[in-house]
């Protein structure tokens, strides 16, 4: 089997709100973008299962699936069955990935997926708990990033040097080259999407949380933005 063969007859693994089985698969340039770039040498994680899941098995990656739908592993490995695709490379965990994953021990990772659960703050427990698990030079695929919360992580990834946009299926996928460690263990001061979108509130009058925000900022890499702060706070208490 190949690409094109599993696009025109994907596993049905996902219940829609009827119950019946349905195919939600990655889009079709993503699912390529990802095989170009998977191979048996390769060692792989996802959270959620599916289309994605078969084509990591059809690469021969070393692959892990995480899911807390048992039933979706077991679709998955008839499907693998009845199509001569080997599962015996995939570890299949049926759980929820904020459970197995701070557990998880694995080897250093080429791929992480990122395609489970879409609330908050799933994607970014599933990045909290990968991103260090990612060999440098690995890359970090999300899904959704149409869904507000694929959309968050996605713009605070764009804004840390850490990471590198190395493919843009906009709006619904993003591919990051990871370049280095570090993201996800900085204080706010050190994250230029956290520090941008939190300044709007500091034009709310409060001359408290301007203090406390132009204190933090002046000791952090956003020490200009914190004199600036500063610098209006003490135009502002400046008698006329
Ligand atoms: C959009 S589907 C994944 C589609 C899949 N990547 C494909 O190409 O077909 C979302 C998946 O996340 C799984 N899921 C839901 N909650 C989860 C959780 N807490 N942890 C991991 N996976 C979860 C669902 O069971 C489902 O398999």
């Amino acid at each position: 089997m190949d690409l094109t063969r599993l696009l025109q007859n994907p596993p049905r693994v996902q219940r829609d709100g009827h119950g019946q089985f349905v195919e939600m698969g990655l889009g079709e340039e993503v699912l390529d973008f990802i095989s170009q770039r998977v191979d048996s040498s390769s060692h792989t994680l996802e959270t959620g299962c599916g289309v994605s899941t078969v084509l990591f098995a059809l690469a021969g990656a070393r692959h892990i699936c995480i899911t807390p739908a048992e039933h979706e592993i077991q679709r998955i490995k008839d499907y693998c069955r009845a199509e001569n695709i080997p599962v015996d490379e995939i570890a299949f965990y049926a759980d929820s990935s904020e459970r197995v994953l701070p557990e998880l021990a694995c080897e250093p990772l080429d791929l992480v997926l990122i395609d489970g659960r879409h609330g908050f703050p799933a994607p970014f427990i599933d990045f909290y708990y990968t991103a260090d698990k990612l060999k440098i030079d690995g890359l970090l695929v999300i899904d959704d990033t149409w869904l507000w919360t694929g959309e968050i992580l996605k713009q605070i990834l764009l804004s840390e040097s850490e990471w590198r946009l190395e493919a843009d299926f906009a709006p619904r996928t993003a591919v990051f080259r990871k370049l280095a460690e570090g993201t996800q263990t900085k204080e706010w001061t050190q994250q230029a999407f956290v520090v941008n979108n939190s300044a709007f509130k500091l034009n709310d009058k409060s001359p408290s949380s301007l203090v406390t925000a132009a204190r933090y900022l002046k000791r952090g890499e956003f020490s200009v933005l914190g004199r600036k702060i500063a610098r209006r706070l003490r135009r502002a208490v400046r008698p006329a």
